[in-house]
């Protein structure tokens, strides 16, 4: 039981409460970074002063030879260490004695591990973004290739209006754009470094925070020392934009479900990407699109945890704190995992593009269109409305559909109906047509995908790789 504080103590810890206290099991997860920040900070400790070249030397090769070590094997991130500070610190003095002492000079656990989980969070959320792009790739590709691939589109599950497959494909495509867009925010908005706020209240050596801030290649350093040390807004901002991309993930797999059923048929995953049935031979499952849905609870969960442990804890650094990490690191990790299957499983999902068509053409998707026609007429939507809604059911008694009437039983209905009708209600038009910016008009949808084309050119990620 390797701990830092023992001077004030007269008894061991209690086993029990060793362990429960220890956060070794998972803060190991940012050791590089713990060294990293170590680095920095008795980089600036000798530029200020407060450390001999010499020492400064000694530290900074003691610590590239821990990471070294941790990285080839030879030594082993163990549990009788409190914490990867500790564990850090600890080998550090090991191997190169009194110099080792002086590393934490001026600093804090507190605003220490405030800087690792900013360094390892920042990181991932870079991370994340690329698994996004990757995604928004696979959805541009896909959207360039399906502008006159139709499909119904649905309203409550219902058909509505018919549009493409780019245009439903682009609504899923500006969602993820969102999502990267909030990690670039995210980014920005975190990248201020704690590191130097001390315990809580600063320190008296003559830091100089804004350099180490720039050596972590942060805007700047932190303004409020309590604040540094107690804020974590953006693991909780990280957490929430994590839950809106599981969201977005979640509703595109039940769609993909739904598309994959035997009844819809509009497309089939790849055999890769699904399962069997133990017990029933002839079953193919979408397992990874459940499983992707599913996780989705998993990463809401973490948001509502961290959430739930910070709001009721007085400034600054309380040992609540501590629970941050272990749901985030998972929540991370799922939510990079279920991108990255995600977008394999649609790079090599078939759409069957005759059954979608097929499925666009009835159901009256283009009912609408039809009291649009007879608008073109003279006749008041309205009325217009209420017209095709007596052909609907006229078709439905007659289970047929408004272009198979022949135009004497459309007159019948209303005598403004001409033979033009047909061409006006033909799948075709009614897609065509509808050419205002973000409708699935194929013209209007090409200068969607020449914006969206030129949005992940100039990705803000460019800086960041
Ligand atoms: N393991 C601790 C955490 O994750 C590190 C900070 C400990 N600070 C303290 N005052 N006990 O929050």
């Amino acid at each position: 039981m390797a701990q830092l504080w023992g001077g004030r103590f007269t008894k061991e810890t209690d086993k029990l409460v060793y362990n429960f206290n220890a956060s070794i099991s998972f803060d190991r997860k940012f050791f590089e970074e713990d060294v990293e920040g170590s680095i920095a900070h008795v980089v600036m400790l000798e530029k200020q002063g407060i450390l001999t070249e010499e020492e400064k030397n000694e530290i900074v090769k003691g610590l590239a030879s821990i990471r070294e070590d941790v990285k080839n094997g030879t030594l082993e991130i163990t549990e009788e260490y409190e914490d990867i500070h500790s564990f850090v610190e600890a080998n550090l003095i090991q191997r190169i004695g009194d110099a080792g002492k002086k590393l934490h000079t001026g600093r804090s656990r507190n605003d220490q591990v405030a800087l690792d989980m900013k360094l390892y969070t920042r990181t991932e959320v870079v991370h994340v973004a690329q698994e996004l792009e990757e995604l928004l790739h696979t959805l541009l590709t896909l959207m360039e290739e399906n502008l006159e691939t139709y499909m119904p589109g649905f309203t409550h599950l219902q058909k509505a209006q018919p549009l493409t497959l780019a245009h439903h494909l682009g609504a899923y495509f500006e969602m993820f754009k969102r999502d990267s867009l909030r990690m670039k925010d995210i980014y920005a908005r975190m990248n201020y470094c704690p590191l130097g706020s001390g315990a809580l209240a600063g320190t008296t050596y003559p830091l100089d925070r804004g350099y180490t801030a720039s050596l972590l290649g942060f805007e700047g350093p932190t303004l409020n020392s309590m604040d540094s040390v107690a804020d974590r807004d953006y693991v909780i901002e990280f957490l929430s934009a994590l839950s809106t991309v599981m969201m977005h993930l979640s509703r595109f797999c039940e769609e993909i479900i739904i598309w994959n059923s035997n009844e819809y048929r509009f497309v089939e995953i790849d055999d890769a990407y699904s399962t069997g049935s133990s017990i029933m031979p002839q079953k193919k499952n979408p397992d990874i699109a459940e499983l992707v849905r599913g996780k989705t609870g998993r990463v809401y969960g973490a948001l509502v945890s961290i959430l739930t442990t910070m709001k009721g804890i007085p400034l600054a650094y309380n040992k609540d704190m501590q629970e941050d990490k272990e749901l985030t690191f998972d929540a991370i990790d799922t939510v990079k995992g279920c991108l990255a299957l995600f977008n394999g499983m649609l790079k090599t999902m078939k759409f069957n593009r005759e059954v979608m068509a097929a499925s666009a053409i009835n159901g009256f998707t283009n009912a609408t269109d039809a009291a649009d026609y007879l608008v073109g007429k003279g006749v008041p939507f309205r009325d217009a409305h209420g017209i095709i809604g007596r052909l609907v059911l006229y078709c439905i008694e007659k289970n047929t559909c408004i272009d198979a009437l022949s135009l004497e039983e459309l007159k019948e209905i209303s005598p403004v109906f001409e033979a033009d009708v047909y061409e006006a209600v033909s799948l075709k038009t009614c897609v065509e047509k509808r050419l205002t910016v973000g409708a699935p008009g194929p013209e209007a949808m090409k200068e969607v995908v020449r914006l969206n084309r030129e949005f992940l050119e100039n990705s803000w990620l460019q800086e960041k790789r």
